[in-house]
């Protein structure tokens, strides 16, 4: 079976003035549809470069990406777009949810120019809400949720377009134990109703939660390997006592 993700001798040099910054430095990996991956590694190894050259965000300098057999880096912007669209969701460590739009309308941006009508939209990302668990705050605005809770609506922003991928980079940074659980919970149940995931994080704790992890070390890969027994998080949430800060996630209600 083909890959979903094959990428060949990868290379990103950042050009700042006169010093060029080598970010990778030949990366290769192959990854399969309806895994998930972790992606671990200390800050400035490249971690987020990969993410946005998976993402068709940024392009490499060399090398070559296969997304679903496609030869992304022979694509002009147009298509790459398009197939950053169709196919790949992503979720962020600071949420980036729109401030002054409610949960609804945030989850609604990406298939604002498709050509639905309200209702249509509406229903898409009501079902988008109910997914991660929020069906019932529709028309709360950012700032009445909690972080775990935005968190999950930009999770389901990731989704209303139905992506075959979902590329999180540090999406529990800002999150307590208990939340951070929470939210690997629901990428292991997108996960196993057969969405790839990739989850950059720096903490083993998290990473535990997936099939695989992928260290970086200074632009290159310095282990990959399966995890056999990885957690369930739903499990763990039901059995360990987890730390949370109840005040902040109380205050949200
Ligand atoms: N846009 C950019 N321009 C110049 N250098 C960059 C840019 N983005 C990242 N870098 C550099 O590339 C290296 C890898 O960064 P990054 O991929 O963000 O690492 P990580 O996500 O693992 O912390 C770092 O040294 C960083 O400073
Ligand atoms: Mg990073």
């Amino acid at each position: 079976m083909q890959p979903l993700i094959q990428i060949e001798n990868l290379w990103k040099i950042y050009q700042t003035g006169e010093i060029e910054l080598a970010a990778l430095k030949g990366v290769s990996l192959s990854i399969s549809g309806g895994e998930f991956v972790a992606i671990m590694g200390p800050s400035g190894s490249g971690k987020s470069t990969m993410m946005h050259i998976l993402g068709c965000l940024d392009r490499p300098t060399r090398g070559r990406y296969l997304l679903d057999g496609v030869d992304v880096g022979g694509l002009g912007p147009n298509d790459r777009a398009r197939i950053r669209n169709h196919k790949i969701g992503f979720v962020f460590q600071g949420f980036n949810l729109l401030h002054r739009t409610t949960a609804i309308e945030n989850v609604e941006l990406p298939i604002l120019y498709d050509g639905l009508s309200g209702r249509e939209r509406a229903a898409k990302a009501g079902e988008a809400l109910e997914r991660v668990g929020l069906g019932d705050r529709r028309y709360h605005y950012p700032n009445q949720l909690s972080g775990g809770q935005q968190q999950r609506v930009a999770i389901a922003r990731a989704l209303v377009m139905r992506p075959s991928l979902i590329l999180a980079d540090e999406p529990t940074g800002n999150l307590d134990t208990r939340t951070s659980v929470e939210i690997m919970a629901l990428f292991q149940e997108l996960n196993r109703d057969g969405i790839t995931v990739l989850v950059v994080t720096h903490e083993p704790d998290i990473a535990r939660y997936a099939q695989r992890i992928i260290n970086f070390r200074d632009g290159t890969i310095r282990s990959d390997q399966p995890i056999s027994h990885h957690a369930d998080a739903r499990e763990v949430l039901s059995r360990e006592q987890l730390e949370s800060s109840k005040e902040t996630e109380e205050e949200a209600r």
